[in-house]
């Protein structure tokens, strides 16, 4: 049964450690990262944007894939399924009512003012459900706007405002991260932080996890981040793999082939990522 990620991530926040959110493309993708999380006995996060819920068969799909996985699996560690960038309220709720335990509403390009109000209907919506949200605040630079580095540090007062009056049960607080590939190393604003952890409270999300040195997921997670998500660096594993297969096996042709050392990349980046975060053996 899929769970909501206040749970999860409060427990992590106390202990010290971060839960991933993986996004999934499809059902060997799901496959791999519930592989991962079930031998790491850790809990998981699974993301999908509206694009790769879409590109899935829409959310109903999406949620009826996962619910069975869990079932035929026999996975046991607690597992939500989130809503990645949700980018209206008519998307979020279809989402909920579709199945999802968990939505992250992204009104980060709006005024405060709306976006806390409007994450505020979300989140009463949600609550009446069971389901977890997330809300954003400042903006993650990269491939999320069309723009690369456009990065909008998070204003302390409306993180607390977004916690308070919106309600959410964690912070995408925009501290420097970059959505896709870092141009160089990454510049997070740890003083930033550790202000707004202490100020709001709530369990913060990192967004933009790939690409990021270890020692600053640390440092991060010790500032106050419980939840780190990651999509480019599965992505490249899975291609790098694929892409291999492809050039050392001229004869192959059976797609089952050709992708499965694309889910064998997944499941080991994803269990390294897990390890860490800390998450491993926290279920
Ligand atoms: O919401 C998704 C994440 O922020 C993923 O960022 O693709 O840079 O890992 P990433
Ligand atoms: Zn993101």
């Amino acid at each position: 049964r899929l769970v909501s990620m206040t749970e999860m991530l409060n427990k992590a926040k106390e202990n010290g450690y971060a839960v991933g959110q993986f996004n999934i493309n499809n059902l060997e993708w799901t496959q791999a990262v519930l592989t991962a999380a079930q031998e790491n006995n850790s809990p998981i996060i699974l993301g999908v944007s509206e694009g790769a819920g879409k590109y899935m068969g829409g959310p109903k799909v999406v949620a009826a894939m996962v619910n069975a996985l869990l079932e035929t699996m026999n996975i046991t560690v607690p597992v939500a399924l989130h809503l990645d960038h949700g980018s209206s309220v008519e998307s979020a709720k279809e989402y909920i009512d579709a199945g999802f335990s968990s939505v992250m509403f992204d009104h980060s390009h709006f005024p405060i003012d709306e976006n806390v109000e409007m994450t505020k209907e979300i989140v009463e919506y949600a609550h009446s459900k069971g389901v977890s949200v997330e809300a954003e605040v400042g903006t993650v630079g990269g491939v999320e706007d069309g723009v690369t580095g456009g990065v909008n540090y998070a204003d302390p007062q409306e993180c607390l405002r977004m916690v308070k009056e919106g309600g959410v049960d964690c912070l995408a607080a925009a501290l420097g991260s970059v959505h896709g590939n870092y141009v160089g190393e990454p510049v997070l604003g740890f003083d930033e932080m550790s202000e707004i952890s202490e100020l709001t409270g709530a369990p913060l999300v990192l967004h933009g996890g790939s690409g990021i040195p270890e020692y600053q997921i640390k440092e991060a997670i010790k500032r106050g981040h419980a939840k780190i998500n990651v999509n480019t660096e599965l992505q490249q594993q899975w291609t790098k793999a694929v892409r291999e297969k492809l050039n050392n096996d001229a004869d192959v042709y059976d797609p089952r082939k050709i992708i499965k050392p694309g889910f064998d990349a997944i499941v080991a980046k994803t269990k390294e990522t897990m390890d860490i975060f800390g998450s491993s053996n926290k279920a």
